[in-house]
């Protein structure tokens, strides 16, 4: 090291507050800083002072907008730039050693190449602004399931978001104590101010982004975006990705994951886990309100998005939630849709690309009521419901204290998680797939999560509408090959004497005129309810050519009329011709990642393929007996 860093070094580290023990976090720290030669530095705490600093700064800068304080206190809005709206797929790289590990679903290159290009985009790259020191706990501090990360970032608005969605500041520094292991995360938004020049309300750098892991050793590199997942860097790259890597390793689960709990009339408390592409509704099934005719069940929420998920010493599995917030999709949430959601983000939030109504509140598409006469769009240009674009973003979003929640699990923070007792898998299918089905057996349950398909939605990558193969919605997510992943879950489920069943689920599935034919939100209480007996044992099952499916009277229909036994055996019906096209997706998706396939998924198909051919060609719940 050149006696010039070291002075900037020594420098810099000296302003680290007196509580923080580590010297290789300080030496790391004062690395970083000599790299990205920032104005200043400061450590975060992680206190409400600091964050009012913060915030008040931001509005200052017109980075953030204060939200009417009688309509929502302590609220605030950001618009980002119109090129920074979304996670950035085709950014994202898994720099393991080998490409191999990487698997044919994820980007890679070499590591020492990697490094040698984010260098010299570091080098400098925090001229002019602030770098601050995120210290934060994945999961609650001083859980052993919990990991402790330190994200480096320029960006106050990811510090302030940061400080909702993990444990964030001193007590993280505490919990590492003198010689804890972190995860070293180092973000900028990759647009040094150079002397004079004046800032913009949302800095980024609109021709290069990098979105970097390097999986063996742990940490992770993200440059030039200030948005959501690619920004705060404790969700997706350390909760999802490099946690995904050392799950493998260690034996435990990281899921793109919902976890909730289900408490009967008589006050016996069953929690599943849930996993759902992006925007496809994981937020509102984990605060879901059961309907008329179920009102005296009650469902809680742990998770919105996350879980990690470990054999306990009785054989049981227990999960939590490594998050503390919600960033979830602003636009359809309503009282109509999710209640919960509305009360969650009645306060102390930060809203991203959502409309500014006059009266200085925010409004998205979908809200309840009539759409305001006038509004600032999310380009921070004015709106009136005759434009014929949205107001806001389709992927604008809100970002809430899981704690605001009405619907918060009691057993949220334990330490040692809840137990799970089934796991389900959705997406966004407007045909093909029906309503629900049981998994045969946990292999089977493994290959339809892993062979799971989604189309695209406005809020996500790619074609709108188009299907994409999205195993165990993990495709943006896992940190290494996605065949060895699935053969992690092959593996983990072999080593439980009682293995959780594998539901698939469906809520989306249309008529020829396109209508909804499953009405959905708190509806799917029904699915769930099946699901929950079924776990207990109480529920019968009809068996088709997918797996064991409720018929129409092994469902509680009280209070919904909407449903008739024909739509819901419409709902349940399995197309052979449409099938034969799907198996020819799941073969491309095998044949793309052929190399470690599980041996299994083959025969899996094989035996699917002829369950359908002999079932009639149109199997239907209610034609089954006769045929
Ligand atoms: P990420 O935060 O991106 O991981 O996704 P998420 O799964 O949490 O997304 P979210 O819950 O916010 O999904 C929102 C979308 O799902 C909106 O378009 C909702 O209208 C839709 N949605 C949620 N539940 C249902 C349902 O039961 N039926 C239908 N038809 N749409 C639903
Ligand atoms: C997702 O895309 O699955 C999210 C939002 O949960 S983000 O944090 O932006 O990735
Ligand atoms: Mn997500």
């Amino acid at each position: 090291m050149g006696s010039q860093l070291q002075e900037q070094r020594d420098a810099q580290a000296i302003d680290h507050p007196e509580y923080v023990e580590h010297e290789g976090l300080k030496a790391w720290v004062a690395d970083i800083a000599a790299l990205c030669k920032p104005a200043d530095v400061h450590w975060c705490d992680g206190s409400q002072e600091e964050y009012d600093w913060l915030c008040e700064m931001m509005v200052e800068s017109g980075t953030f907008i204060r939200l009417n304080p009688e309509k929502r206190p302590n609220s605030f809005l950001a618009f980002s730039d119109p090129s920074d709206v979304a996670r950035v797929e085709d950014r994202t790289y898994i720099c393991s050693l080998r490409e191999q590990e990487a698997g044919p679903t994820n980007n890679w290159m070499d590591p020492e190449e990697m490094k040698g290009t984010l260098e010299p985009l570091f080098d400098g790259s925090m001229r002019g602004r602030t770098l601050f020191v995120i210290p934060f706990s994945m999961g609650p501090i001083g859980s052993p399931l919990s990991i402790i990360g330190v994200e480096i970032t320029d960006s106050p608005y990811v510090v302030a978001n940061m400080r909702i969605m993990t444990r964030m500041g001193r007590a993280a520094v505490e919990a590492l104590g003198a010689d804890g292991e972190f995860v070293p995360s180092v973000h900028s938004v990759g647009a040094p101010l150079e002397p004079g020049e004046e800032d913009v309300p949302w800095p980024c750098n609109p021709d290069v982004k990098y979105i970097v892991h390097f999986p063996e050793d742990r940490s992770i590199w993200s440059y030039g975006s200030g948005y959501g997942g690619n920004a705060l860097l404790g969700k997706k790259c350390l909760a999802l990705r490099i946690a995904s890597v050392i799950a493998r390793d260690e034996g435990w689960l990281a899921e793109h994951m919902v976890i909730m709990g289900i408490e009967s009339p008589d006050g016996e408390k069953t929690y599943v886990s849930a996993a759902f592409p992006s925007a496809c509704g994981k937020t509102n099934l984990a605060m879901l309100i059961p309907p008329k005719g179920l009102d005296d069940w009650k469902v809680t929420t742990v998770g919105d998005d996350i879980a990690w998920i470990r054999k306990g010493e009785d054989g049981k599995l227990y999960a939590i939630n490594p998050e503390a917030g919600f960033f979830g999709v602003a636009p359809g949430t309503s009282y109509q849709s999710n209640p919960n959601a509305m009360e969650t983000i009645r306060a102390n939030c930060i809203f991203t690309n959502a409309a500014l109504t006059p009266d200085g509140d925010v409004w998205w598409e979908g809200m309840d009521g009539e759409p305001p006469a006038e509004a600032l769009d999310w380009r921070r240009q004015k709106w009136t419901p005759a434009d014929d674009r949205p107001a806001a973003h389709p992927n604008a979003r809100f970002t809430a204290p899981a704690s605001q929640c009405p619907s918060i699990d009691p057993d949220w923070e334990d330490p040692k998680g809840v137990p799970i007792s089934a796991f389900i898998f959705g997406a966004r299918r407007s045909n093909v797939v029906p309503l629900v089905y049981e998994a045969f057996n946990w292999s089977f349950g493994v290959y339809t999560a892993a062979t799971m398909g989604s189309e695209m939605t406005a809020a996500a990558f790619g074609t709108v509408g188009k299907v994409r193969r999205d195993p165990f919605a993990m495709l943006p997510f896992s940190g290494y090959h996605m065949a060895d992943y699935f053969n992690h879950w092959l593996q983990f489920g072999s080593r439980l004497p009682d293995p959780p069943r594998i539901y698939q689920v469906n809520w989306f599935r249309k008529d020829e005129l396109g209508n909804w034919l499953w009405p959905g939100f708190g509806q799917n209480m029904r699915v769930l309810k099946w699901i929950v007996d079924r776990v207990h044992g109480r529920a019968s099952a009809t068996e088709s050519p997918l797996g064991w499916m409720p018929s129409y009277t092994d469902m509680e229909w009280e209070g919904l009329d909407t449903v008739p036994p024909a739509t819901f055996n419409g709902l349940m019906s399995v197309d052979r011709d449409m099938w034969k096209d799907e198996l020819l997706l799941h073969e491309e998706l095998f044949i793309k990642i052929y190399d470690r396939l599980p041996r299994e998924f083959m025969l899996m198909r094989e035996l699917i393929l002829s369950g359908l051919w002999r079932s009639p060609e149109k199997w239907n719940l209610k034609d089954w007996p006769e045929e």
